[in-house]
């Protein structure tokens, strides 16, 4: 009796959330071919360096990334800027409150990003793992297999998505977004296209700019991916010759009683 009644209690929970994302709107996020997707995986160096621009440039002013440390930018596999430049980078965009000088100082390598909720902006350290752009077919994750979870696709498609319509209610201001869930978001477009300068003078149409940014955002979720692929594979070949060794082994353990001749 217990059991049939939970049961029934879930269902009706997975009905009532289906039928909030109805009305809402079905939110859309569309599948971009990144880098570091797949089992050989890699972050591109050059993207995640433009993502850092535009984050800093743009993303910043609302978002914080506090659980980010600076000095990671020098990390092989991440941004991997140089030592001097990751220092420069600290001290001319960020600045930290030291108790001990009573006073703001230019961040240095050591601190992490600042935390930044201006205007009630979530942290955007986890958000690439924090949201997935793929679902289903329920419970057999066989697009998350073929497309990854979709976090970056998601904010791309978040950035992008944008209708032009706006509405006004209790005194905030929601953009209509085709991949937010609800399709209002209190965001209004961080990106227009050309908001910033690439130095290695790459496109910077919105969609590029948005794509560089999911990127930065993914390695600052998950700055050991590659290294963590790395270490899957090297499992995958160990496991296989030793497989092969145990098989061979297991033969010649075997054979005498088979009958056959050993030597
Ligand atoms: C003017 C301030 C501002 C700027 C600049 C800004 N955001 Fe936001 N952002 C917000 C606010 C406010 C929210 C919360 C919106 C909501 O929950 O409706 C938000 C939410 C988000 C979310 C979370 C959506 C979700 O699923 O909850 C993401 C992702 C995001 N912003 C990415 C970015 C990126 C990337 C940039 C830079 C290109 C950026 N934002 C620039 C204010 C800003």
């Amino acid at each position: 009796m217990f059991k049939k009644l939970s049961l029934s209690a879930v269902t009706a929970l997975t009905l009532s959330a289906g039928a909030a994302l109805a009305a809402g709107g079905e939110s859309h996020v569309h599948d971009v071919d990144f880098s570091f997707e797949g089992p050989f995986g890699k972050f591109d160096q050059n993207q995640l360096q433009r993502g850092l621009q535009v984050y800093t440039e743009v993303c910043s002013a609302c978002h914080g990334l506090r659980y980010v440390p600076l000095r990671t930018l020098g990390d092989e596999g991440g941004p991997a800027l140089p030592e001097d430049q990751v220092r420069a980078y600290a001290e001319q965009n960020f600045s930290v409150y030291d108790a001990e000088l009573e006073d703001d100082r230019p961040a240095a390598p050591t601190d992490h990003f600042p935390a930044n909720t201006a205007a009630g902006a979530p942290d955007l350290s986890m958000m690439a793992k924090a949201r997935a752009g793929f679902h289903g077919p329920y419970g057999s994750g066989i697009n998350q297999l073929i497309k990854g979870m979709g976090g970056p696709e998601y904010i791309v498609s978040i950035l992008t998505g944008y209708t032009g319509e706006e509405k006004e209610e209790a005194g905030t201001t929601f953009y209509e977004n085709t991949a937010f869930p609800g399709g209002w978001i209190a965001m209004g477009p961080p990106l227009l296209g050309e908001d910033v300068e690439y130095a290695d003078g790459h496109s910077n149409e919105l969609h590029h700019e948005s794509e560089d940014v999911a990127a930065f955002l993914m390695w600052a979720a998950e700055p050991k991916l590659m290294a963590r692929k790395n270490a899957g594979l090297t499992g995958v070949i160990f496991l296989t010759v030793l497989s092969v060794l145990l098989y061979l082994t297991n033969k010649r353990i075997w054979a005498p009683i088979k009958g056959k001749k050993t030597s």
